[in-house]
């Protein structure tokens, strides 16, 4: 959509989105990270601003993407590092998306130096769990501020995507939760995207195939009503 064609519902708010994929340092050359192009989130970033908002992006890796006209982008490595950024932008925030690819574990020992090939057999990585940021943000939100998570879904032998991402709501605790199914050359490092959108009211929307932009609006379109009401 053309700038001037969307609409202004978001003026006067302050709104929160993580984007692209943390990256958890093995060594200072090697981490363990995920296929997150940052996309979505730098989307959702530039048609909030469109819309009105101040807009703070906590952009984990996002590469070349150039940052979006008119938001503030902070840019973090780590799930750490994102978990602080978007704690302290979140404190006076209307909405908070996290759109970001967080990593579940982090090696529990980063070397100082670089790991060596040496000549016995590799040893297992350790790992350790992150902090589930989305959990924290729920557990911290003010009155009225609206917290939307992300689903990354491929479905398994134990359930399908969207029994997945009801579950995942309800144990989350945050207002709506976005659907994506990925594997098989979906959503992860893509351009366009389709999906679902889950309140905690019951409501479900399926959100039609088309461009990140696109999508975003629609997430958008569903905050707005909910900050108005
Ligand atoms: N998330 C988070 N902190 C983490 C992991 C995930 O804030 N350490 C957020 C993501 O940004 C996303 C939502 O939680 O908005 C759901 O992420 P997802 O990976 O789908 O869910 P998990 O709870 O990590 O469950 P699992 O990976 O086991 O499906
Ligand atoms: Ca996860």
């Amino acid at each position: 959509a053309r700038p001037e064609a969307l609409p202004r519902d978001l003026a006067g708010r302050k709104v929160v989105v993580s984007a692209g994929g943390t990256r958890e340092p093995l060594d200072p050359v090697r981490f363990l990270g995920n296929r997150s192009s940052g996309r979505q989130g730098y989307a959702l970033a530039r048609i909030a601003a469109q819309r009105g908002a101040e807009v703070v992006l906590v952009a984990a890796n996002p590469g070349e993407l150039a940052d979006p006209a008119g938001v503030d982008v902070v840019r973090v490595g780590t799930a750490v590092e994102l978990r602080d950024a978007v704690h302290v932008a979140a404190k006076d925030a209307d909405a908070v998306v996290m759109a970001a690819a967080v990593a579940d574990f982090r090696p529990a020992a980063t070397a100082e130096h670089k790991i060596k090939k040496g000549e016995r057999a590799p040893e297992p990585i350790a790992l350790q769990h992150n902090p589930d940021v989305l959990l924290e943000l729920v557990a911290r939100r003010r009155s009225g501020q609206v917290v939307v998570g992300f689903a990354a879904e491929t479905g398994d032998a134990d359930g399908d995507v969207l029994g997945y991402a009801r579950a995942k709501l309800a144990r989350k605790g945050c207002d709506l939760l976005v659907v994506n199914t990925v594997g098989d050359g979906q959503a992860f490092d893509t351009v366009d995207n389709v999906g679902w959108l889950l309140s905690s009211d019951g409501s479900e929307w399926a959100i039609p195939h088309g461009s990140k932009v696109h999508f975003a609006s629609f997430v958008w379109d569903a905050v707005a009503r909910l900050l108005a009401s």
